[in-house]
C-alpha cells in the first residue's frame, strides 16, 4: 500500500474508458464508496459521451478530470497513479488496451497507467470480433506479460441484437475480484498465473421424470468463491456449476450442468488441461435408477410410486485414482459430522485416503451449519500428513487459504 493511503483508506482508481458498458462501473464505483475506499475516477473523454463528469463525480465525491492539463499545479497525471493502492478499468475499450500495451500516453486515464505501481485490473468490454482480433489478442498478452490482471469478457447479449463474448462481467462480481486483489497486495496476487484450474459448484440434480428430481442444499457459494479468488490470483478458470442461482465470478468460463453424470463429463474434459481440480460441488451419490419420459401421474387407488435408487460415479475419487496426467492436483471436500465411530477429524483422514486426493477441505457440518452462508470454517488435509486449520472467515478467505496450499503443492511439482 502506498504510504498516502497507508494512513487513510485503501485508494482506488477506477479508469472508465469509452464504451456503452460505462453506465456498469457507476455501479462499481458505489461498491468502492460505500465499502469504504477512497476512490478517484478517471474517464477518458470517450467515455463521459456515455456517462457525463457530474455522475462521476457526485458518486466518487471529487472532481474527474480526463485530461492532464486540470488543476496542473498538482501534478495529477503522476500523483494519481503513484498513491493509488488498486487502478481498475472497466470497461476497458481495445483502443484503451491498444494504448496501454504500447505505452501511449495522451490523456489522464494512459498517463496514470504508466505512473501506477500497484496492481492494475483492465475489465475488456467490446464486439467480439474486437476481443478476437490478432491485435487485441496480442496487446492482452503483453499486458498480462508485464503483470496487469486482464479479465476475460464474459458472454452474452452485446449492445445491439448480437450475442457473444465481450459483455462487461457484472458489477458485484469485478468489485469481488477487485477487493481480493486489493486484499493480497501487489507483490504475491498472481501466484497462479498461467495455471489451469477447474471448480465444481453447486449441487446437482437426479430427475425422475421431466419435472421432478432428487437435490441437495448445496449453494455454490464456496465453490464461486474459489473460482473468483483463483482468478484475481491469475488462475484461467473453468467452473463447472450445477445448479446454482450465482453470478458468473468475473473473467471465469462457466459450464453449466444440472446432473452428476453431466458434472462428470464437464469436469473430466476440463481436467485433462488443468493443473488442478477442485471439487467443491455436492453431486448426488444416488440417483434414480429409472427416468420417466413423461410426468409420473398419481395413482387413483392413493399409492406411491416406488423409487429404486442406483450409486452415482464417485467424481473426486475417479479423478484422484485415475489421474487424466499425474501432475493434476486434486482437491476434494468433505461434510463430516462426528458419531459413535469417530470424530469429524477421524472420519476426514479416512475419507482423504479412500478418495486418494492430495487436499481435503473439512467442513464440520453438524447442526446444518455451512449450507448457504457466507462464512465457513474448515480444516484442510495434505495427503503429506499435514493440517492446517481455517478459522470461522469468509468463504473467500478460507478459498485463499485452500489456494495458498495448492500454490505450494503445483511448486513442488
Ligand atoms: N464427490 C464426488 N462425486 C460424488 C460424490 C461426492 O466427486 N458422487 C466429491 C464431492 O465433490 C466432495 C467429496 O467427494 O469433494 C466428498 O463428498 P462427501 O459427500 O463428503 O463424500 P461421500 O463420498 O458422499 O462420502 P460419505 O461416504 O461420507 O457419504
Amino acid at each position: 500500500m502506498s504510504e498516502t493511503s497507508a494512513q487513510s483508506r485503501p485508494h482506488v482508481v477506477l479508469g472508465v474508458s469509452g464504451g456503452i458498458a460505462a453506465y456498469k462501473a457507476c455501479e462499481l464505483l458505489r461498491r468502492f464508496t460505500e465499502s469504504g475506499h477512497d476512490v478517484t475516477v478517471v474517464p477518458t473523454a470517450a467515455a463521459l459521451q456515455f456517462v457525463g463528469a457530474p455522475t462521476w463525480s457526485a458518486l466518487s465525491g471529487k472532481p474527474v478530470s480526463t485530461e492532464v492539463w486540470t488543476d496542473v499545479h498538482e501534478v495529477p497525471h503522476v500523483r494519481i497513479g503513484q498513491t493509488a493502492d488498486l487502478v481498475v478499468v472497466a470497461p476497458a475499450t481495445a483502443d484503451l488496451l491498444a494504448k496501454a500495451a504500447h505505452g501511449l500516453a495522451d490523456d489522464l486515464l494512459t498517463n496514470t497507467l504508466l505512473t501506477a505501481r500497484c496492481p492494475v485490473i483492465f475489465a475488456p468490454a467490446m464486439h467480439t470480433e474486437m476481443w478476437e482480433h490478432a491485435a487485441t489478442v496480442a496487446n492482452v498478452a503483453t499486458l498480462r506479460d508485464r503483470g496487469a490482471l486482464v479479465i476475460e469478457p464474459a458472454e452474452g447479449r452485446l449492445t445491439g441484437t448480437d450475442t457473444g463474448k465481450g459483455r462487461l462481467p457484472d458489477p458485484g462480481e469485478i468489485f469481488a475480484f477487485a477487493t481480493d486483489v486489493l486484499a493480497r497486495g501487489g507483490a504475491q496476487a498472481q501466484d497462479l498465473a498461467g495455471r489451469q484450474v477447474v471448480v465444481s459448484a453447486g449441487g446437482t440434480r437426479e430427475y425422475l421424470d421431466p419435472v421432478r428430481f432428487l437435490g441437495n442444499r448445496s449453494s455454490g457459494l464456496q465453490g464461486y468463491a474459489l473460482a473468483r479468488t483463483a482468478a484475481a490470483r491469475g488462475a484461467e478458470v473453468t467452473l463447472v456449476a450445477a445448479n446454482t442461482n450465482l453470478a458468473d465470478p468475473a473473467g471465469v468460463k462457466v459450464v453449466r450442468v444440472e446432473t452428476t453424470a453431466q458434472l462428470q463429463e464437464q469436469v473430466v474434459a476440463a481436467s485433462r488441461a488443468a493443473d488442478v481440480v477442485v471439487m467443491a460441488a455436492a453431486p448426488a451419490d444416488f440417483r434414480p435408477e429409472t427416468f420417466a419420459d413423461s410426468k409420473i401421474k398419481k395413482a387413483e387407488d392413493g399409492s406411491a410410486p416406488e423409487i429404486r435408487l442406483t450409486q452415482n460415479p464417485d467424481i473426486l475419487a475417479g479423478l484422484a485414482h485415475d489421474r487424466p496426467h499425474p501432475d493434476l492436483v486434486v482437491v476434494g471436500f468433505a461434510a463430516e459430522t462426528g458419531d459413535a465411530n469417530g470424530t469429524v477429524m477421524d472420519h476426514a483422514s479416512a475419507k482423504l485416503l479412500r478418495k486418494g486426493c492430495d487436499l481435503l477441505v473439512v467442513n464440520d457440518v453438524g447442526g446444518g451449519k455451512v449450507f448457504g452462508s457466507e462464512e465457513n470454517e474448515a480444516v484442510v488435509l495434505g495427503a503429506d500428513g499435514s493440517s492446517t486449520p481455517v478459522p470461522r472467515a469468509s468463504k473467500s478467505a478460507v478459498a485463499q487459504v485452500i489456494w495458498d496450499r495448492v500454490a505450494l503443492l503445483l511448486a513442488a511439482r
